[in-house]
């Protein structure tokens, strides 16, 4: 779930287009019928204690199905510890999204090793250089027209956006709509191509638009995404809407998605500091977590004491 689960997200649009093996990812309490003995279930919370996925785990554990599991302690390390399933300790920051480093460098490679693929672990090691390209440009350190995580936040300051992506990059475009939920307390929505062309883009009438797109591109892209986003640019300009868009970096697909989730997520950073708030604290959603344990008390229930 929430920032855990982008990391299921980044490697599943990463390595489905590779394999053989289909990657789904699960965002609720309960398995799909189609997982069986002979999947891999790779369960991961950073904080250990959400209720959904130690529901998953436990479910996988009744099936069978092998699983590995994912936290920095919690009810998630103790539930692998009693049911001897492989636990992974990472190291949490100062809150389950800003930890995504250690959970994805974690998750991928317990998919690559079940895939057997070093020739995407090359690609895990090369994505590092896109990071310190973009690490440098979005820094505290450079100068405000100079960074385009500082120029994007300018620009989405007063307004709420919709975030339009093709399939290979929902993966960034899910993390840029959950940090400007989370970070920014702002509203968002995320749109897929070429699906939206067939129903979303009806919503956008002259003069009545008050969210600013955002279109998330990379310079090779196929002719088909091309020509789409080109296409949806002109009909939102006809519409009197300028979209935004956003270029990724890198040679490779993790490479892309990385370099903009690293970009896309400091611009929420960047909005929060315009807007005065603070981006760490989530106090609706511990508000939320706390009500759901007292009624479901799922954890007290399944849990080992
Ligand atoms: O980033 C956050 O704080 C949230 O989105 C959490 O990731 C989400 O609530 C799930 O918690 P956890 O990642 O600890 O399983």
């Amino acid at each position: 779930m929430g920032g855990s689960a982008v990391a299921g997200d980044v490697v599943a649009d990463w390595l489905s287009q590779h394999g053989s093996v289909p990657i789904e990812v699960i965002k609720d309490y309960h398995l799909p019928n189609n997982v069986t003995p002979r999947s891999l279930v790779v369960a991961i919370s950073c904080s250990g204690d959400t209720e959904e996925t130690v529901s998953v785990l436990l479910e996988a554990v009744k099936r069978r199905v092998p699983c590995v599991a994912v936290s920095s302690g919690g009810m998630l390390e103790q539930v692998s510890l009693k049911h001897h399933v492989l636990h992974i300790k990472v190291k949490m920051l100062s809150s389950p999204r800003s930890s995504l480093p250690f959970i994805l460098v974690a998750a991928a490679r317990i998919v690559l090793n079940a895939l057997g693929d070093n020739e995407k672990e090359i690609e895990l090691t090369r994505c590092g250089e896109v990071i310190r390209e973009v690490g440098k440009q979005v820094s505290t350190e450079t100068s405000t027209e100079l960074n385009p995580a500082i120029e994007l936040a300018k620009k989405i300051r007063n307004a709420e956006t919709i975030i339009y992506t093709p399939t290979v990059l929902q993966a960034a475009a899910t993390r840029f709509k959950n940090s400007l939920n989370e970070n920014s307390k702002t509203h968002s929505a995320v749109e897929v191509l070429p699906e939206l062309c067939h129903n979303e883009i009806e919503a956008w009438r002259s003069g009545v638009n008050d969210w600013i797109p955002i279109l998330l591109r990379w310079s090779k892209e196929p002719p088909e995404v091309k020509n789409r986003f080109e296409a949806l640019k002109s009909v939102m300009r006809n519409k009197g809407t300028e979209p935004l868009e956003v270029l990724a970096k890198g040679n490779d697909h993790l490479s892309r998605l990385i370099s903009l989730i690293y970009l896309l997520d400091f611009s929420t950073l960047y909005l929060a500091k315009l807007k005065g708030i603070n981006p760490l604290p989530t106090p609706n959603i511990d508000q939320l977590k706390k009500k759901l344990a007292s009624k479901l008390s799922y954890l007290g229930k399944h849990v080992p004491k």
